[in-house]
């Protein structure tokens, strides 16, 4: 029995030392002190033992247990050391590569423009106001006074949806003067950047979609000077202290009396320049008293309250700012364009 027990004390060890993963191991704790195990199968021999040789192969037996369940722990620990090792080489880095640069964006030069001008407007207590961009007629034209029959409803200057033409692409950000005198409690003081579209051929000034914002107040006692003075700081905020502007004549269907807003070129001081094509003026926007019928029509009592509003392309003045000569650049997202702001 004492040899029996030497062998497996012999064979047991090599086996173990050398499985080669946890599976093997624990295929070797069972087929060495499993239930139907070798020591097992030797302790049940036991029966057939001297009184006085039984306790010394008990203790025997029992010392080897011990013995075998020890190089078993021993071999895990060293099978996961080997392991993690592997592990670890298999997933080395190379600290000293160099690294790979992560290119990234930035916001497109025209918002830059559009966050400048919100900044002004926020700093004299306006409220950013944004609205639908697919359009009722009522809005875009009738209820800012322009009757059916005005050139700027026709069918080929107009995206429309529907043959009746009730539903269409905005023309302008000014149906957003009605949504505002509609919906928010007087006074109001907004303006409203967004998309805007007309059917125009695609050249170096012209594109189907642009942008305009749109401003207007509407308060008790609004005048004309309100807005000279505010329009002439927000220009001189746009292009700097002492640019002169002159506001000129014009007529709109929503505005009486109507003007356009421009400022002297700032590259020839007035004298004419290709900047300005030769006019010594650059054309920044259109403006005027919101119309009495228009107030009224939106449930604003035109003896009490009065406004003005203006709206300006902001293409224009990206490119006034940025010195970009082609409108299509704005739009074409070209990286290469992008990345000179
Ligand atoms: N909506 C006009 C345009 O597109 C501009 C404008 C806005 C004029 C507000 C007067 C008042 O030309």
């Amino acid at each position: 029995m004492k040899e029996m027990l030497e062998a497996l004390r012999a064979a047991s060890r090599q086996a173990i030392d050398e499985a080669v993963d946890l599976d093997a191991l624990e295929a070797l704790r069972v087929k060495y002190l499993g239930k139907k195990g070798e020591l097992t199968a030797i302790l049940k021999q036991m029966g057939g033992l001297s009184a006085e040789e039984r306790p010394v192969m008990g203790q025997l037996a029992n010392q080897l247990r011990a013995e075998i369940e020890a190089a078993i722990d021993r071999q895990r620990t060293e099978l996961g050391r080997v392991m993690l090792e592997k592990k670890l080489e298999a997933e080395a880095l190379d600290v000293t590569l160099p690294g790979v640069e992560q290119p990234s964006g930035h916001k497109h030069p025209m918002y830059n423009v559009l966050d400048q001008i919100k900044d002004i407007f926020i700093g004299m207590g306006f409220e950013i106001v944004d609205g639908p961009e697919v359009e009722l007629a009522d809005y875009n034209f009738t209820k800012l006074n322009i009757d059916e029959g005005h050139p700027s409803r026709d069918w080929t200057d107009t995206f429309y949806f529907t043959k009746d033409g009730r539903i269409l692409l905005r023309t302008q950000t000014s149906p957003m003067q009605v949504h505002a005198m509609e919906t928010k409690p007087l006074p109001i003081r907004m303006i409203a950047p967004g998309r805007v579209y007309r059917k125009d051929e695609v050249d170096a000034t012209h594109s189907p979609m642009f942008h305009q914002i749109e401003g207007m107040v509407i308060d008790k006692g609004v005048t004309m000077a309100d807005l000279k003075a505010t329009l002439n700081l927000v220009v001189e905020k746009i292009y700097g202290k002492g640019t002169v502007t002159r506001f000129r004549p014009h007529h709109f269907p929503f505005t009486e009396p109507s003007c356009e807003l421009d400022i002297q070129c700032h590259k020839c001081g007035g004298k004419g320049c290709p900047t300005c094509k030769g006019e010594g003026w650059i054309e920044v926007l259109g403006a005027g008293m919101v119309h009495p019928k228009v107030l009224s029509g939106c449930g604003i009592d035109p003896d009490v309250y009065s406004g003005w509003a203006f709206g300006m392309g902001l293409e224009r003045l990206a490119m006034g700012e940025y010195k970009i000569t082609d409108l299509r650049l704005i739009f074409e997202n070209d990286v290469r364009f992008l990345e000179q702001f």
